[in-house]
């Protein structure tokens, strides 16, 4: 990185405060922040790293209505929950507020007022789905019906999870009120849209000119949003959960939450910086001063927001920054499946550690190692176990714990005298010279895969040392020797200290403590006097553990348990028919017959033939449910059916003349339904 900028201000996207944090959030944009953070200030950087909860939004809203509870409640549990992840897993944030704070309350709304008083918003009125009983426009997410390309039931306002079709809510067939299910009207209301396509010719240039080095995915999806032509965007929303539009006759409406969310970023520096002006200095100076760099960490579906909303905004503002780099990811999948925080489907941080308690390094490590920064990847318990077992066991952690051990077998845990270096202990330090070189050159370029990877070279080159020079053998001819290479072999402990410390801060802070390194720069990397002859190393313990074939089948059950839990859930997620008036119930005759004979049917063996007392004669009715009872079981229960029901014939012959009503349990097994207390065969059910 050539260096023209004197500091850098990092993002990390804002998470929804409306559900815990899980792998996928980490590998797309936490763990990458923070070794990136880690590593500019480990090399003296001036770095501020911002990140926060979005508390704002529909799914916040949805899941406080599920709960029973105000979108409050929601945003305050899961806002500490996510925090606390966050300190867990050593996500070194300088600042994690919330878009719930007053400060960035009032920073938000000032922002949009400067836009509307200066007329950089267009104002629309148009036609909503709107629920005339609650009184409520609805959102996107609370509005589903027909999809109309898969023509499955119960496809949202903004997609059908069943083709992955993204679609708007005009497009459903027979739309409802998700909640509810009452179908839905319209009604005209007024908002303020960005008029995006009046910075696109600006958005061209900046992006597609001037930052071709973006990565490909980001790069090419900022090209499809230019090439297809950007439209206004609404900025506000009628939802009573979120910023009040501070405009008179807003009442009802609130900022949009993409609209608020990236200003978050700056009332959260804002917030830091008025707590301590001393070491910060003041807000503007991150986000106006030009020679402040800016970097936004995302998730490819922020893309659009961050390449092309946000910077429209900033733009449209005046006197900010704009990024300068956006180094997105693609997804992370979860043993082949999509991560879905609806459906419950992930690896929750929470519980990560606290089934794998201290392993977040391990964590850490394999998601780096699986990082999707040019293609979605996929996430296993087997990799993961093949990862930690395979490389900061065997490689990084066997290293050092050998050049440690031979440290207290020989010299009781002194740095012992260097000698004269060989030819071979000259190359292995130039070794390591280089592969700094290489690392910087990839974290520099937010290839953090390929940097890690290398990171763990040195512990491969450290190994082949010990092992070529086999100290255990030259003790007794040559013990001089020996010194030496137990010397070399603990400035390379050292060098993997720092070279790991943005990547696995816990483990690089033990081995610190291990071989009593206080002080520690990147610069270092590749000293050879880095720990002086004479210094007392403490006793040395094992970095990493190896990851057990049982805890590996623990996660995997787990996961399968989750998916029969969804299985069923979805069963009983089915949406509700859409309403039918009270004459159609009418038209079915539903009646209470008493089961005289029941038997299975030949060749058919779902079926089972029963013969009802109907009340005025004894009629036939075929049903499906062999699978479920024996037939004598039934005999003389008294069960409800419909008389009215036009005759149907089977296959071979047999007519059923009407239908017995069974209930489909989650797992589709059927019940019949009996009453509970008997009637006289042949009376209605009303
Ligand atoms: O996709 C998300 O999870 C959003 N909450 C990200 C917001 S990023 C920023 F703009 F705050
Ligand atoms: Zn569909």
């Amino acid at each position: 990185m050539e260096k023209k900028f004197k500091r850098t201000t990092i993002t990390s996207a804002l998470p929804y405060a409306n559900g815990p944090v899980h792998i996928g959030h980490l590998a797309g944009v936490y763990v990458p922040a923070d070794i990136y953070a880690r590593y500019l200030r480990l090399k003296g950087e001036d770095v501020l790293f911002v990140g926060g909860s979005d508390e704002h939004g529909v799914p916040v809203t949805i899941r406080a209505k599920k709960e029973g509870c105000t979108p409050q409640d929601v945003v305050d549990r899961y806002h500490n929950i996510i925090k606390k992840s966050f300190e867990d897993f050593g996500i070194s944030f300088d600042v994690y507020s919330r878009t719930t704070s007053a400060i960035h309350h009032k920073f938000a709304a000032d922002f949009f007022r400067k836009l509307y008083d200066e007329g950089k918003f267009i104002e629309i009125e148009k036609a909503e789905f709107f629920d005339s009983d609650e009184n409520l426009f609805l959102t996107d997410r609370n509005i589903r019906g027909e999809c109309p390309r898969c023509h499955s039931k119960g496809a949202y306002g903004d997609q059908c999870e069943a083709c992955g079709a993204t679609l708007s809510p005009e497009e459903l067939i027979n739309p409802y009120n998700a909640n509810s299910g009452k179908p839905l009207e319209k009604k005209t209301t007024k908002h303020w849209y960005l008029p995006l396509d009046q910075y696109q010719p600006w958005l061209e240039d900046w992006i597609l000119g001037q930052h071709k080095e973006w990565r490909p995915n980001v790069y090419g999806q900022c090209k499809s949003w230019l090439d297809t032509g950007l439209k206004p965007r609404a900025v506000t929303r009628d939802l009573d959960w979120g910023i009040p539009v501070p405009v008179e006759g807003a009442e009802g409406k609130v900022l949009y939450v993409w609209f608020d969310a990236p200003i978050g970023y700056i009332s959260n520096t804002k917030e830091l910086c008025d707590a301590q002006p001393d070491k910060w200095g003041t807000w503007q100076k991150w986000w106006q001063d030009p020679e402040s760099r800016l970097i936004h960490f995302i998730g490819k579906d922020n893309i659009v927001f961050h390449c092309i909303v946000f910077p429209s905004m900033l733009k449209a503002h005046g006197d900010y920054n704009l990024p300068d780099n956006v180094p997105a990811n693609e997804f992370l999948n979860l043993e082949g499946d999509k991560i879905s925080t609806s459906r419950n489907y992930a690896v929750w941080l929470n519980e990560y550690l606290e089934d794998l308690p201290g392993k977040q390094d391990e964590l850490r490590y394999v998601l780096t190692a699986n990082a999707p920064e040019t293609k979605d990847n996929d996430f296993t318990w087997t990799d993961f176990q093949a990862h930690v077992n395979n490389e900061l066991v065997a490689v990084y952690g066997n290293f050092v714990n050998r050049a440690l051990q031979l440290t207290k077998k020989y010299y009781n845990g002194i740095v012992p005298e260097c000698g004269e270096l060989t030819e071979s202990d000259k190359a292995t330090l130039a070794e390591f010279a280089d592969v700094k070189k290489e690392v910087e050159r990839l974290l520099d370029n937010f290839k953090f895969r390929e940097a890690q990877k290398e990171a763990m070279n040195l512990a491969r080159i450290g190994n082949k040392y010990i092992a070529d020079e086999e100290p255990w053998k030259v003790i007794k001819a040559d013990p001089e020797r020996v010194k030496t290479i137990i010397y070399i072999s603990l400035q390379l402990t050292a060098n993997l200290a720092i070279a790991f410390e943005p990547f696995l801060p816990f483990s690089s802070r033990k081995l610190r403590e291990m071989i009593n390194m206080t002080e520690f720069k990147w610069e270092d990397l590749g000293s050879n006097e880095l720990l002086k002859p004479g210094k007392q190393l403490a006793d040395p313990a094992l970095l990493f553990v190896k990851v057990t074939d049982e805890e590996v089948q623990y996660q995997k059950d787990k996961l399968a348990a989750t998916i029969r839990a969804n299985e069923a859930a979805a069963a009983k997620a089915e949406p509700v028919k859409p309403v039918i008036p009270f004459e159609d119930f009418e038209k079915l005759d539903i009646r209470v017959g008493t089961v005289l004979e029941c038997e299975k049917v030949k060749k058919m063996n779902k079926l089972l033939k029963f013969l009802i007392d109907d009340g005025l004669e004894k009629r036939t009715i075929v049903s499906g449910i062999a699978k479920y009872y024996e037939p004598e079981q039934l005999v003389g229960k008294q069960v409800l059916f419909i008389a009215n029901l036009a005759p149907r014939e089977f296959k071979n012959g047999l007519v059923s003349e009407g239908m017995i009503l069974s209930a489909e349990d989650f797992d589709g097994s059927l019940a019949v339904t009996t009453l509970e207390h008997n009637v006289k065969p042949g009376s209605m059910v009303c």
